[in-house]
């Protein structure tokens, strides 16, 4: 047992592409406290979604464990691991991974349609959730009719509809220009101050400046481990 919300131990990861194999992550561990807010950081290539996938449980480890709250995932069924992670986390894309034919409340009702809740519970958790990030006057439009924001807003109250304790996001801002990627950090901040755990993989230094702590991943391996003072954080949102 544990008392960190994410634990990984000894974890590797190889992609076999043909004969081919490629060995992306090398026999890291990792902690992840309740309440964190935690940036990763590293050049393209380095591992940093491949590790993130398997926090999120849509990928599984050659060798290794992973705990999320406890949890010894390994030893879960496939259907337990999906239950785990559609409670538990909610995951941000770069690219939104919105469906274009569906309205914006259709979109985040989403992950509620495969958990059993009535048709008007569901409308109602989708528009508080959409309320929650300033966009319930945009319910009905399509995706293609939102900005690049707006989308990301309608990703993450997707996100937040099972009410996750985990929020993994991939570059969240990586599409925005820097003042709509700034109010997006903005949201997770907030998620982050009502007690949820952030894992943020970043690009920009910005926004790593923002994370309580900050992992730097290089070649597959974690090659620094770094908490900035919270009093500097305060001074930095001030
Ligand atoms: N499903 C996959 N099959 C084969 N190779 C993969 C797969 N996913 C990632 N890779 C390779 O693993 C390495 C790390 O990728 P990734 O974790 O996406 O890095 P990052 O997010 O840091 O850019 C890259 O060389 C990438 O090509
Ligand atoms: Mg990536």
């Amino acid at each position: 047992m544990t008392g960190a919300v994410v634990r990984i131990d000894a974890v590797s990861r190889t992609f076999h592409m043909g004969d081919v194999s490629v060995p992306v992550l090398h026999d890291v561990d990792l902690e992840i406290g309740a309440g964190e807010c935690v940036a990763v950081i590293g050049p393209s290539g380095s591992g940093k979604s491949s590790l993130m996938n398997l926090v999120g449980l849509l990928d599984r480890p050659d060798t290794g464990r992973i705990f999320i709250e406890g949890i010894d995932t390994g030893r879960l069924s496939a259907d337990r691991q999906a239950a785990l992670r559609n409670r538990r986390i909610g995951f941000v894309f770069q690219s939104y991974n919105l469906l274009s034919r569906q309205t914006a409340l259709a979109n985040v009702q989403l992950p509620l349609l495969y958990a059993g809740v009535t048709p008007g519970e569901r409308r109602r958790r989708a528009e508080a959730a959409l309320d929650r990030v300033g966009l319930l006057h945009r319910a009905g439009h399509l995706p293609s009719k939102l900005s690049g924001g707006e989308q990301q807003r309608v990703a993450i109250a997707r996100a937040l509809i099972n009410d996750p304790g985990i929020i993994l996001a991939d570059e969240p801002t990586g599409a925005l220009d820097s003042r709509t990627g700034s109010e997006i950090i903005g949201l997770f901040e907030k998620l982050n101050e009502a007690g949820r755990t952030v894992l943020l993989i970043t690009h920009d230094p910005g926004v790593a400046a923002r994370c309580s702590r900050v992992i730097r991943i290089l070649d597959g391996r974690i090659v620094g481990d770094s908490r900035q003072r919270l009093r500097d954080l305060a001074e930095l949102r001030a």
